[in-house]
């Protein structure tokens, strides 16, 4: 997500550091996750639906999660903590099986063969995914991006997840009425494209 440097950004981010991640490690455990949250539109829903969970909302670029941020800070949305970080980093952070589930929303398809490693559902990062998730948990993936998602599919796979709910066609399938949108998948949906989602299982 490309945005322009923020005005001030340093001193508005203190003013969210309540809702803001600073220690490492982090103590607690059974949370969900949410990577690459971008403006924090899903995550400020999804915990308003499920307010006795406890979510963390993950993004690496600071301009971008100041806006989540003060939107959190704004709603007092306080089951939710945000952490300013790259997905690389998390283990540092949070201890192994700590985490009930991830949600990855449109993360960057990476199209080029040469920057596949790069990709959030990418072998290196899934197994990344599978020490921090608990026994039985699940990553929760959609994109438009059908050749990034069946790529995603083959990774999870080749993993050990086990998939369910696997649709190409979200919106028009039985789990829409569940659907929280996000940001990019209002847009590249109002542009015609189908949204593919799928939920995979490590048990
Ligand atoms: C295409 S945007 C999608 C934003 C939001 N999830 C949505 O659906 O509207 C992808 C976001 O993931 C973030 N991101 C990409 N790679 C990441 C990584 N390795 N760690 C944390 N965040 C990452 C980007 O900075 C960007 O904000």
């Amino acid at each position: 997500m490309r945005m322009r440097k923020k005005k001030n950004g340093k001193a508005r981010m203190e003013n969210c550091l309540d809702y803001m991640i600073t220690e490492k490690p982090y103590e607690k455990t059974g949370f969900m996750l949410e990577i690459g949250c971008g403006k924090g539109g899903f995550m400020f829903e999804l915990s308003k639906k499920y307010p006795e969970t406890e979510f963390i909302a993950v993004e690496k670029m600071s301009d971008v999660i100041l806006i989540a941020a003060e939107k959190i800070k704004k709603e007092e949305c306080k089951n939710v903590k945000l952490l300013n970080c790259d997905a690389m980093d998390l283990p540092e952070y949070f201890s192994e099986g700590s985490v009930d589930r991830i949600y990855l929303n449109f993360s960057d398809p990476w199209p080029k063969a040469k920057h596949a490693k790069r990709r959030l559902t990418s072998p290196k990062y899934l197994e990344i995914y599978k020490k921090l998730l608990k026994k039985d948990g699940a990553v929760f993936f959609k994109t438009d991006n059908r050749d990034f998602f069946d790529y995603s599919v083959e990774c999870f796979k080749n993993g050990g997840f086990r998939l369910e709910k696997l649709t190409n066609d979200l919106h028009n399938s039985e789990y829409e009425s569940e659907n929280i949108h996000t940001e990019y998948e209002d847009n590249f949906s109002s542009k015609g494209f189908k949204i593919n989602r799928v939920e995979a299982y490590l048990d």
